[in-house]
Order: C-alpha cells, then sequence, then structure tokens
C-alpha cells in the first residue's frame, strides 16, 4: 500500500508517470500537485482524471502550508518529484525562476517529507526525478556520463537541478532521510510542450513555418521515449536501493540537424509529400549561448541492478509520436493558442 504524492503530474513527463501508477497500481492513491505553470496541462490526464485513486491538488512546491496539508490529508508515504522548470531557453532569459521552483521548491519539499514523516523513515520513499545535464557536456568521442561523473552543469537550468540533487543527497547522508535520484536524457513522445526540440519542430513542419536549428545543428544529444522513462521510474519507486542513483538513457545518440532531416522526412512520408520538401524550412540561425556540445548516458548500472533497458527502438518511436501530433491536432492548437490554460485557470481560480 502506498499513497505517492506526484509532483509535476500535469506535465509531460509526470503526466505519462501518472498514466502508469493510476492504471497499474488500483491499490496505491496517487495524488499529482501541480501548480499548472505554462507546462501544465490536465488535458493530459483526460482519461485518467475520474480514476478512484487519483486525486488532483493545484498548487505550488515551494508553498510550506499547502505542501504540508497535501502530506497530512493524504498520509503521503511516497514522493515522486517531477515538478520544474525545465526549458534551457526560458532558464537563459529568466534564471531566478528556475532557482525558486527547482532548488527552492525542492528544499520545501523534502522539509515537509521529512517534519510530516516525523523522522520515521520505514516505508517512505523520495525519489527525485532528475537529468543528465547536471554532468555538463562531453566531448565528440564515445565518452558517457556515468553515476560517477562529477556535477558540471553549465546553464541555469542545469545549475538548479544540480542543486537540488546535492540538496536531495545532503538530507541522505545529514538525517538517513530515504531518497533515490535518477539522471535521464533528453525525453521525447506524446504531451510534449511544444518549445522543446521534437514536438516544436513538428509542429513546425506541420504548420510549414521555418525550422531554427541553433549553430551548425552538430549539438548531440541521447533521446529515450517518455514511456521507457516512466518504466524506469516505476522500478526504480519499487527496486531502487535508497541512496542511489541510477542514470537513465536511450543508447541513442543523435546530432541535431541529423534528427532534424529524419524529423522532416517522417512528417513528409505520413503527409504524402516528395521526400525533401520539409528540409527547405531547415534555418541555421545564432547559436544557444553556452550551448553543451554532447549528452551521452552510460545505463549500465540500472540495466545490471534493475533489469531496465528501453523499449523503443528509436524509429518505431519518433514515427509513433509523429502520429501522435498529427492525429492531435486539438491538443497542439490549445497549447500553442494558450487556450489550455485560460481554461484551466478559470477552473482552478482561487
Ligand atoms: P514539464 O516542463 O513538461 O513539466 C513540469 C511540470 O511541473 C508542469 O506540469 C508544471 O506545471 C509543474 N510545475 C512547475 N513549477 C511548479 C511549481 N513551482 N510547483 C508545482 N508544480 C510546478 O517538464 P518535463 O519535461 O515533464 O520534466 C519533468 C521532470 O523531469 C523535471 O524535473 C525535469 O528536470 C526532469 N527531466 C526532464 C527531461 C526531458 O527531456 N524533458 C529529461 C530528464 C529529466
Ligand atoms: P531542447 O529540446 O531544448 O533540450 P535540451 O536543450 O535540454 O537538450 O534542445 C535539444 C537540442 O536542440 C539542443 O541541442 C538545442 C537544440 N535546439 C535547436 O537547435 N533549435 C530549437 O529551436 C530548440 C528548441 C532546440
Amino acid at each position: 500500500m502506498k499513497n505517492i504524492l506526484v509532483t509535476g503530474g500535469a506535465g509531460f513527463i509526470g503526466s505519462h508517470v501518472i498514466r502508469k501508477l493510476v492504471t497499474s497500481y488500483p491499490e496505491y492513491q496517487i495524488v499529482n500537485l501541480d501548480k499548472l505553470t505554462y507546462a501544465g496541462n490536465l488535458e493530459n490526464l483526460k482519461d485518467i482524471e475520474n480514476a478512484g485513486n487519483y486525486t488532483f491538488v493545484k498548487g505550488c512546491i515551494t508553498d510550506e502550508k499547502l505542501v504540508s496539508e497535501v502530506f497530512a490529508t493524504h498520509k503521503i508515504t511516497h514522493v515522486i518529484h517531477l515538478a520544474a522548470e525545465s526549458h534551457v531557453d526560458r532558464s537563459i532569459s529568466d534564471p531566478l525562476i528556475f532557482v525558486r521552483t527547482n532548488l527552492i521548491g525542492t528544499s520545501n519539499l523534502l522539509l515537509c517529507a521529512k517534519n510530516y514523516w516525523a523522522d520515521d523513515f520505514d516505508n517512505k520513499l523520495f525519489y527525485h526525478v532528475s537529468t543528465d545535464e547536471v554532468y555538463g557536456s562531453l566531448g565528440m568521442d564515445n565518452s558517457l556520463f556515468t553515476e560517477q561523473t562529477a556535477y558540471d552543469p553549465r546553464s541555469p537550468y542545469s545549475a538548479s537541478k544540480a542543486g537540488s540533487d546535492h540538496m536531495v543527497r545532503a538530507f541522505w547522508h545529514t538525517y538517513h532521510f530515504p531518497i533515490v535520484i535518477s539522471n535521464c536524457s533528453n525525453n521525447y513522445g506524446p504531451n510534449q510542450f511544444p518549445e522543446k526540440l521534437i514536438p516544436l519542430f513538428i509542429n513546425n513542419i506541420i504548420n510549414g513555418k521555418a525550422l531554427p536549428v541553433y549553430g551548425k545543428g552538430e549539438n548531440v544529444r541521447d533521446w529515450l521515449h517518455v514511456k521507457d522513462h516512466a518504466d524506469a521510474i516505476d522500478i526504480i519507486l519499487h527496486h531502487g536501493k535508497k541512496g542511489e542513483t541510477y542514470n537513465i538513457g536511450g543508447h541513442n545518440e543523435w546530432t541535431n540537424i541529423d534528427l532534424v532531416r529524419l524529423m522532416c522526412d517522417t512528417v513528409d512520408q505520413k503527409l504524402g509529400k516528395e521526400t525533401g520538401t520539409s528540409r527547405e524550412l531547415i534555418s541555421f540561425v545564432k547559436d544557444r549561448a553556452g550551448h553543451d556540445m554532447r549528452y551521452a548516458i552510460d545505463a549500465s548500472k540500472i540495466d545490471n541492478d534493475l533489469g531496465w533497458t528501453p523499449n523503443y527502438t528509436f524509429e518505431e518511436g519518433l514515427a509513433e509520436t509523429v502520429d501522435w501530433y498529427l492525429n492531435n491536432s486539438e491538443w497542439l492548437k490549445n497549447v500553442t493558442s494558450g487556450a489550455y490554460k485560460e481554461y484551466y485557470d478559470t477552473m482552478y481560480a482561487s
């Protein structure tokens, strides 16, 4: 029996995690605490919103009173903490909100959990979901991030996530507070807000808009399907060892420009356009400030210790993702117009 608080459950990865937990474990109670920022969209959870084991609470993870009440009301035993400001470009233009949510918000959650659990940590867990970006940037060789790689964050986003990881580990070492952390590579799949590379470019291709590739498009990312990430989170929640870190990755490195060409060709093929049509939309633009060159993950620990490997091949995952955006034009329209936000802001007006 678990009463699980999932933070950021209305976002991209959080909504997949909630759906998986609500449907796979009807005996668990799942509470979704989300502020509904621009990135939080309850349409992502329409199919399970009336499930008997699911509750939504609108609120901010920095709000000590509210978070304490959520712990007490729902007798929370486990936390899966995903709520964050998550987009690097936004962190470059507005770093402080990243410090508030990612660092202060995580610290507040840790303290509220510690206080509510009153230092009785039996059958309790605080699972912190983090990113491979805390490790910094790799060269164009075969090197990989392992769990031992020293932290070297280089954007306000990754620095704020690194700070939150440090705080979580500090609670483990100082108070024997029960934690586990995972650091994952770039996710893609349904319901991702169209500001990140893959959904932004699919949307632009569909609408015949320019595809702004930063610099020369030579930067490399390792891409993992969001459902594979949700599976890994489920396994770590149930079988991860307390105090440990697990790296999660797709063994799936792409330069941005190769990936953009693949997206163009995949959409062209699905829309019956001649191959090469959408490649015309590619436009090289000024590079991102401090742009990390390459991320790549050594995921052998989670494979060896917990038996997790990705299920999706990238070709099938990307094709399925393109289909999802083509078949969910209403979702995309609501998100890009901001209509979803107006609707839920009115519904949850305080
Ligand atoms: P997202 O931006 O899609 O969603 C974030 C969610 O958090 C939204 O629902 C938003 O409303 C909520 N939120 C933001 N600030 C909040 C606050 N102060 N209080 C309560 N809720 C708040 O993010 P995502 O891509 O789903 O990422 C989820 C987590 O996974 C983040 O912690 C991120 O660092 C991590 N991560 C993401 C990726 C990726 O590729 N997207 C990869 C590795 C790790
Ligand atoms: P993004 O999806 O923002 O993820 P992250 O920066 O966290 O890896 O970007 C993925 C890569 O795509 C990154 O190298 C930046 C690049 N990119 C572009 O070239 N153009 C864009 O418009 C965006 C959003 C990203």
